[in-house]
């Protein structure tokens, strides 16, 4: 079993807030993190879920709790640049309204991926997208301590990734899932990324629109998201990927469909843009 032995702690105190630049702030980009900020906060929830799925492996639940534990101070951490750069923005409050409208599944027992395997290859997916989130958004805020923050949001998130995959190698030595199996899992997963809960956490921290709307929601999410991407980090997701299903991810072929994939996100980015979203 993996511990968090190579785990590189930080705290609150070790981001340098002094250093925050009003000027420098992308209001797109304060929506974005404020919706990455109340699903970080979820995370005890996934633990409770996770602990359920792998009650006979208390090594593994441990594991979990920690995992959450770090999450969670991501959500906090995002929480408080955003307030800097939003005090409007009441975290507490927007927390409440995205726990009543949307529930994680905490009650199953056994996995909603089928197996314990594919629950930890679709813990590496989630992994895989939010440390390519961080890193995006890094590459495209001109503000300090976003950029400081995201930097260790997203190296957190690749040790969580690198953690939940060399734990699922374990479980694949007798728990083996086919190659189709893996790719059923790992593309289920893909396709939820962009579903209820960040239409849902977009809402919540943002929308005053009135009544929750899942398409334009989930629209306003896309057009934001989309537009952050930067080839190199969609060739690399691609890649982490490829990886997970447990196929070897080969240069030309991650950057042949990375690219196109990228191509993908800008114009959808673009149309939503210029359809007002
Ligand atoms: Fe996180
Ligand atoms: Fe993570």
């Amino acid at each position: 079993m993996t511990h968090w032995s190579d785990m590189n702690l930080w705290t609150m105190d070790d981001i340098p807030w002094h250093q925050f630049d009003p000027s420098r702030v992308d209001p797109d980009l304060v929506k974005l993190v404020k919706a990455a900020s109340l699903v970080e906060n979820n995370a005890n929830i996934y633990a409770d879920y996770m602990g359920n799925v792998f009650h006979q492996y208390p090594d593994l639940q441990n594991l979990t709790r920690v995992w959450a534990g770090e999450e969670v101070r991501h959500g906090e951490t995002l929480a408080r640049w955003a307030t800097l750069a939003d005090p409007d923005f009441n975290f507490e409050e927007a927390v409440k309204q995205f726990r009543n409208n949307f529930q994680v599944p905490i009650e199953q027992s056994s996995s909603v991926r089928g197996s314990l395997s594919g629950e930890l290859l679709a813990r590496c997916v989630v992994e895989t997208g939010t440390s390519s989130h961080y890193t995006a958004i890094r590459h495209t805020t001109q503000e300090p301590v976003l950029k400081e923050i995201c930097h260790r949001l997203a190296s957190d998130e690749l040790r969580h990734y690198r953690t939940f995959y060399e734990t699922s190698k374990t479980f694949l030595a007798t728990d083996k899932i086919s190659l189709a199996g893996r790719i059923k899992v790992v593309a289920g997963r893909v396709l939820e990324l962009g579903d209820e809960e960040m239409a849902h956490a977009y809402y919540a921290a943002n929308d005053e629109k009135g009544p929750f709307d899942h398409k334009r929601n989930s629209q306003a999410y896309a057009r934001r998201v989309y537009a952050i991407y930067q080839p190199h980090v969609v060739e690399r997701i691609v890649a982490m990927l490829f990886k997970i299903v447990g196929l070897k991810p080969h240069g030309w072929i991650c950057r042949f469909i990375g690219r196109r994939a990228h191509s993908f996100m800008q114009g959808r980015a673009r149309r939503l843009a210029r359809a007002g979203v």
